[in-house]
């Protein structure tokens, strides 16, 4: 019994957790941030304002969005010692594993604000991380191609200063259309948290060992890479550009039914979400409107929504309940704005650390919390003696 939900016995003894972040009915569609249907959050709301929902509980009143905001625009500066660390990366490195070291290295330059029984100090490396990861990702993508970092500007909002680093170069002010923030902005509201993932719930299992929260974001970071998770953003656009044809969908259709094949339609499918992905219903429409309104015609869509419109009637898939997840439409979008197909897990990154944050500031005031420890199923040797080299 929590109240509002009543478990029975065989759920609760499975849950990893609890947790009054978020809520999902997989059969139903349903997608809630601390009570508010995600629909309403993606049509109203801001993905900063989110990330306060998200981890304190409520939505702020505009004198608490006006101090969280200034609190989060003054921490986006990097400590000048991670260009060396940043330059030492190979240019070619993939900026997941840059990012991935250099969210880890954050305790290295913060270790004096880590007293985790401080509340204070808690939610500040909270904030340092929704602050530092955009200005980190935005260097990772800068390096990789060879350009100056760009320092954060605070005059712009969360999302307009994350894409002014990432694209504003010495030659002159970026001309930014209001639709590319929007879209982006939305896109991160929608990533922004999903219950127990498995990258959050790497992130509370390294949280519940007592590590510092940048070493918890590390570990997520690099559980969200997978390609199972969230690297299927970039997954999608290979698989998109290697069907390449929509007259070539129903042999990947075909493939994709074969288990042989090893091969899966990525972006298709969900653990819990055994009817659609309410997200990938909003980020469907979205694409449509920010491909027109930035005078796109991507050939990737069309096959996009072929091989959607072919899953859907084949009986594989819907016997399967396989619908297509969060990851189906987004990098097409991703795409539309300029940003390139290895730093389509990056940008899911820099939103679900709104959700890594929270999780891990609200397992750390459970009383209830414990070291996690989940166990095995022994397949291995009965006990035996152990036999001298020379008689083996
Ligand atoms: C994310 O957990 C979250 O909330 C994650 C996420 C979040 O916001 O954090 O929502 C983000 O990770 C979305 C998922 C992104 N991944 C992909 O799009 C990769 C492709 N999808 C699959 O690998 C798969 O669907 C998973 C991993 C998403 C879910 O896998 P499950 O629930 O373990 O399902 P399964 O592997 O047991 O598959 C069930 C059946 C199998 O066939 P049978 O053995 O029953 O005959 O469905 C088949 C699978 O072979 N199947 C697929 C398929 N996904 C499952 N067949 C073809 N293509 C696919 N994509």
């Amino acid at each position: 019994e929590t109240g509002l939900f009543t478990y029975d016995p065989g759920f609760v003894a499975t849950a990893s957790c609890r947790s009054a972040v978020t809520y999902i009915d997989g059969d139903e569609g349903v997608l809630l941030y601390r009570g508010y249907p995600i629909e309403q959050l993606a049509k109203h709301s801001s993905f900063l304002e989110t990330s306060y929902l998200l981890m304190n509980g409520e939505l702020p009143d505009a004198s608490q969005f006006a101090k969280f905001e200034h609190e989060v625009t003054h921490h986006t500066m990097m400590h000048e010692a991670f260009k060396s660390f940043l330059h030492g990366f190979r240019h070619d490195a993939h900026p997941m594993a840059m990012l991935c070291g250099m969210v880890g290295s954050l305790a290295a330059f913060y270790h004096d604000d880590l007293d985790l029984e401080d509340p204070e100090q808690r939610r500040l490396a909270a904030i340092r991380l929704l602050a530092k990861v955009p200005t980190i990702a935005a260097a990772c993508y800068r390096h990789s191609i060879g350009w100056p970092i760009r320092y954060p500007r605070n005059n712009l909002e969360y999302v307009e200063r994350f894409l002014h680093m990432m694209f504003e170069v010495p030659s002159g002010p970026l001309q930014l259309k209001p639709v590319a923030a929007k879209a982006l902005d939305l896109l991160f509201i929608l990533h922004a948290d999903h219950e127990q993932n498995a990258s959050t719930s790497t992130v509370r299992l390294v949280g519940s060992t007592g590590a510092n929260p940048y070493a918890c974001v590390a570990a997520g970071v690099a559980a969200l890479w997978g390609p199972a998770h969230g690297g299927a953003n970039e997954a999608v656009l290979k698989m998109l550009a290697e069907i390449g044809r929509p007259e070539d969908v129903s042999k990947a259709v075909d493939r994709a039914k074969d288990k042989n094949s090893g091969f899966r339609l990525m972006g298709f499918g969900h653990r819990v979400y055994k009817n659609f992905d309410p997200r990938a219903t909003i980020i469907r429409e979205m694409c449509h409107k920010v491909l027109s309104e930035l005078g796109v015609d991507d050939p990737m869509l069309e096959v996009a929504m072929r091989l959607e419109e072919a899953a859907l009637k084949d009986e594989y898939f819907v016997q399967r309940k396989l619908y297509p997840n969060v990851d189906f439409y987004s990098g097409i979008i991703y795409k539309a704005l300029g940003i390139p197909t290895e730093m389509f897990t990056v940008m899911f990154a820099i939103a679900r650390t709104a959700g890594w944050v929270s999780h891990w500031l609200e397992q750390q005031t459970d009383p209830e919390a414990k070291i996690g420890r989940p166990r095995q199923i022994y397949t291995g040797a009965a006990t035996r003696d152990y036999v001298g080299m020379d008689k083996r």
